[in-house]
């Protein structure tokens, strides 16, 4: 399976180091962020990773692309487990890079990557979260794959924080996999939908968990999505959209996201290093 990483965002909440460091290569000890995202595709069975970048970030490309020149340096003077090291980025998968010309959020980055998708299911990855302990991302290759459906990872979130995330709401099968029915992106609290068991009791808010795994068909709804009042297309306009045609999975799982994309985040996931990838 093919990934997409968008990491071409302003990165406001990291300024003012963000104006000349990549929030995604900030370090979690000797690697950036986006390692540690690039590692969990890779394991998920991700070969063939496409990241989102602009002109501001090419330090993401760098570190992800072979250095033949400091190879050869580093070769030369003997230093073979630093090698080993430097190597390490440009082998979790072939990576191949995209700029994304305006802010336009993410629903038009993820359709920047149509031409290298191609005609199958990709996953998606917000390359500014970590998952802490178990990711989602097997299973949902794994369902996706068999059910020709998309899926997102799910994890509840408290009430009074769902005005800041994509919320869904649906039906909890017998496999413990949500069936999405309604989908808002930051609703307000006592608008917002809940998952539901079958006999009708809701559990708690779910939100959007920086995990995706699409089937093509999201391309032409992204397509059709208007740019909303911030000229952002919305990925979840674009999702409710392939919900209403083929049905969309909610994938609930153990581990903890971790939005790195604030300084409390980036903390938070240095003391959970450990659990990470
Ligand atoms: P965020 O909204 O969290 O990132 O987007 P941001 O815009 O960089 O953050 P702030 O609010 O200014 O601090 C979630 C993911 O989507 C990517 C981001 O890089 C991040 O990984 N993104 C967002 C894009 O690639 N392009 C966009 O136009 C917007």
């Amino acid at each position: 399976m093919k990934a997409v990483l968008p990491a071409a965002g302003w990165g406001t909440r990291f300024l003012p180091i963000s104006k000349a460091v990549p929030k995604e290569m900030l370090p979690l000890g000797a690697k950036p962020v986006i390692h540690y995202v690039a590692q969990e595709a890779a394991a998920a069975g991700c070969t063939d990773i496409l990241i989102i970048i602009n002109q501001s970030k090419e330090s993401i490309r760098r570190y992800f692309e072979p250095d033949p020149v400091f190879e050869a340096m580093l070769e030369k003077a003997g230093k073979h487990a630093e090698l080993a090291e430097f190597r390490t980025p440009a082998t979790l998968a072939r990576f191949q890079f995209l700029y994304q010309p305006e802010m336009r959020g993410l629903g038009d980055a993820v359709l920047l990557a149509r031409d290298f998708v191609g005609n199958e299911p990709f996953a998606v990855l917000l390359a500014d979260t970590v998952i802490a302990g178990e990711s989602p991302l097997a299973r949902m290759v794994e369902l996706s794959t068999r059910t020709h459906r998309s899926c997102v990872a799910m994890e509840e979130c408290p009430s009074e924080r769902v005005s800041r995330y994509g919320i869904a709401g649906g039906v909890l099968d017998s496999d413990g996999i949500y069936q999405l029915d309604s989908m808002e992106e930051k609703p307000a609290p006592d608008a917002a939908p809940r998952i539901r068991r079958a006999d009708g009791t809701a559990l708690r808010h779910h939100a959007f968990a920086a995990r995706y795994v699409f089937t093509p068909e999201i391309f032409p709804a992204l397509a059709q999505c208007p740019a909303g009042r911030n000229g952002e297309i919305q990925l979840t306009d674009a999702m409710r959209m392939t919900m209403g045609k083929q049905g969309f999975f909610g994938v609930p799982f153990s581990g903890r996201r971790l939005d790195i994309g604030n300084p409390k985040g980036l903390l938070e996931a240095a003391d959970l290093m450990e659990t990470l990838g």
